[in-house]
C-alpha cells in the first residue's frame, strides 16, 4: 500500500482525500466526533505539505438525494474547530456550488464537500453509474488519498472506483488501523478475548464465525447474549431474541466446544419490565429471566465473571456494548467493560475497541486513545477485517 510520502511533491496539487466523517447526530449536535478528530491529523498532513484539500465523505444512509438532516455543513463547522483553520463548504457534489468552490481553493486550504449519498452514483450497484460518478470527483484533483478506514469495507464511487482513476495512496489513518487490526486478526498475543456486544447476533455471523477459530475467549453480551442464552436451552421473557439464529448460535456453541474455545455468557442480567430507564428493574439469573421482563445489562456477577475473563489477556477486541447503556441503568456492565480493558492496557495488553456504541461509550466515559490500545473509527469494517474478508477499498490500494 502507497503511503502519503509515496506521492512527492504536494505542494500546489490538488487532494482528493476520502474520510469517514460519519458521525451520530443529535438535530445539528455531533454527539460523538471520534472520526472528526482521527481525520484531522491526515488533512493537516496535506495542507502542510502545500496541498489544497478537497474532502470528500457521507453522513447517515440517504438514497442517492439530498435530505437536510444527512447534510455534512455541521461537521464541516467541527471540523474547523479541531483542525483550528477555516473549512469551506460546497452544498452538492459535484455540481456547481462544488465546482465553484473547488476552482477557488488555493494551497492549504481545506474544503468540504457535501454528503457524497446525495448523489445517486455513490453507492450504485451500477458499474457504469458508479464510474461517472468517480470520474466527476477525479475531474477536481491530481491525487486521491484513502483515508476513511471505516468505509474500506464499501464498493462505492469515492472508495474503490476513484482509486483507478488518479495517482493514490493510503492515508495515515487507513495506515494505522490496518497496521492495528493485521496485527489482531494475524498474530495476536494470547491470551486473546473477543468481547461481542450490540443489538443483533446476525450483524456479526461471519466475524463470529472466523473468531471461533482465532479467539481462546469469546464473551458475550448485549442484545446479542439472549440468542445464545436461548441456545443453551434458557427462557428469555421478552429479551431482545433472534429465533431464527438460535439454531446458527447452537452450531458456534458446538464448535467453539470443540475447538477449544471457551464462549463465556452472562450469569445475570439486569432485567426490566420496559424498554426504558424508568422501568422497574432488577438483577435475576440468567438461567431465571421472568416472562415479561427484559434483560437489558449483563448483571454485577457478570461484570465479574467478564472481568476475571480479561484479566490475564494479552488482547482483547471489543465491539459492542454490553446494554442500553444509554440509559444510566443499565449503563454499569458497559462501564466495567471499558474500566478493565484499560486496567489491562495498563498491564502491557493490547486492547482494540471497535464499532460506534462501544467506542463512543469509552469516549463518554472520559477515556482516551492514550488509555486503550486503540479504538478503531471502524465499524462494519473492522468485523470484516478481523474476518478476514477481500476489503475492496484496500485491494483497490493494492492494484496499482
Ligand atoms: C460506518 O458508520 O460504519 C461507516 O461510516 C460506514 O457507513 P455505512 O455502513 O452506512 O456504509
Amino acid at each position: 500500500m502507497r503511503t502519503i510520502d509515496d506521492l512527492g511533491d504536494l505542494r500546489g496539487r490538488k487532494v482528493l482525500l476520502r474520510s469517514d466523517l460519519n458521525v451520530p447526530l443529535d438535530g445539528d449536535r455531533i454527539t460523538d466526533d471520534l472520526r472528526v478528530q482521527a481525520s484531522a491529523p491526515t488533512i493537516t498532513r496535506l495542507t502542510e505539505a502545500g496541498a489544497a484539500v478537497i474532502v470528500v465523505a457521507h453522513l447517515g444512509r440517504p438514497k442517492g438525494a439530498p435530505e437536510a438532516r444527512y447534510s455534512l455543513r455541521p461537521v464541516a463547522s467541527r471540523l474547523a474547530e479541531v483542525l483550528g483553520a477555516p473549512v469551506a463548504f460546497a452544498e452538492d457534489t459535484v455540481g456547481e456550488s462544488a465546482r465553484a468552490a473547488v476552482a477557488a481553493l488555493q494551497p492549504g486550504e481545506v474544503l468540504l464537500l457535501e454528503n457524497l449519498r446525495f448523489h445517486p452514483g455513490e453507492t450504485s450497484k451500477d458499474e457504469a453509474e458508479r464510474r461517472a460518478f468517480a470520474e466527476q470527483l477525479a475531474a477536481f484533483a491530481d491525487v486521491y488519498v484513502s483515508d476513511g478506514f471505516g468505509v474500506v469495507h464499501r464498493k462505492q464511487a469515492s472508495v474503490y472506483d476513484i482509486a483507478q482513476l488518479l495517482p493514490q495512496a493510503a492515508g495515515g489513518l487507513v495506515e494505522a488501523e490496518v497496521q492495528v487490526m493485521t496485527r489482531l486478526r494475524d498474530t495476536p498475543e494470547r491470551p486473546y478475548a473477543v468481547v461481542l456486544g450490540g443489538a443483533k447476533v446476525s450483524d456479526k455471523l461471519g466475524v463470529i464465525d472466523s473468531l471461533i477459530t482465532t479467539a481462546d475467549r469469546l464473551l458475550v453480551g448485549g442484545g446479542m447474549a439472549f440468542t445464545f442464552l436461548k441456545a443453551q436451552g434458557h427462557e428469555v421473557g421478552s429479551s431482545l431474541l433472534e429465533e431464527d439464529q438460535v439454531d446458527t448460535v447452537r452450531g458456534y456453541l458446538r464448535s467453539a466446544e470443540e475447538r477449544g474455545v471457551e464462549i463465556v455468557l452472562p450469569v445475570d442480567v439486569v432485567a426490566a419490565t420496559a424498554f426504558s430507564a424508568d422501568a422497574e428493574h432488577d438483577v435475576v439469573s440468567a438461567d431465571a429471566i421472568p416472562a415479561d421482563r427484559m434483560g437489558l445489562d449483563i448483571g454485577p456477577e457478570s461484570v465479574r465473571l467478564f472481568s476475571d475473563k480479561l484479566a490475564d489477556t494479552r488482547t482483547v477486541f471489543w465491539n459492542g456494548p454490553m446494554g442500553a447503556f444509554e440509559m444510566e441503568p443499565y449503563a454499569a456492565g458497559t462501564k466495567a467493560v471499558a474500566e478493565t480493558l484499560v486496567r489491562i492496557t495498563g498491564q502491557g495488553a493490547l486492547t482494540v475497541v471497535g464499532g460506534g456504541d462501544s467506542a463512543a461509550a469509552v469516549r463518554q466515559l472520559g477515556y482516551t486513545e492514550d488509555d486503550l490500545g486503540h479504538i478503531s473509527t471502524g465499524g462494519g469494517a473492522s468485523l470484516e477485517f478481523l474476518e478476514g474478508k477481500d476489503l475492496p477499498g484496500l485491494s483497490v490500494l493494492e492494484e496499482r
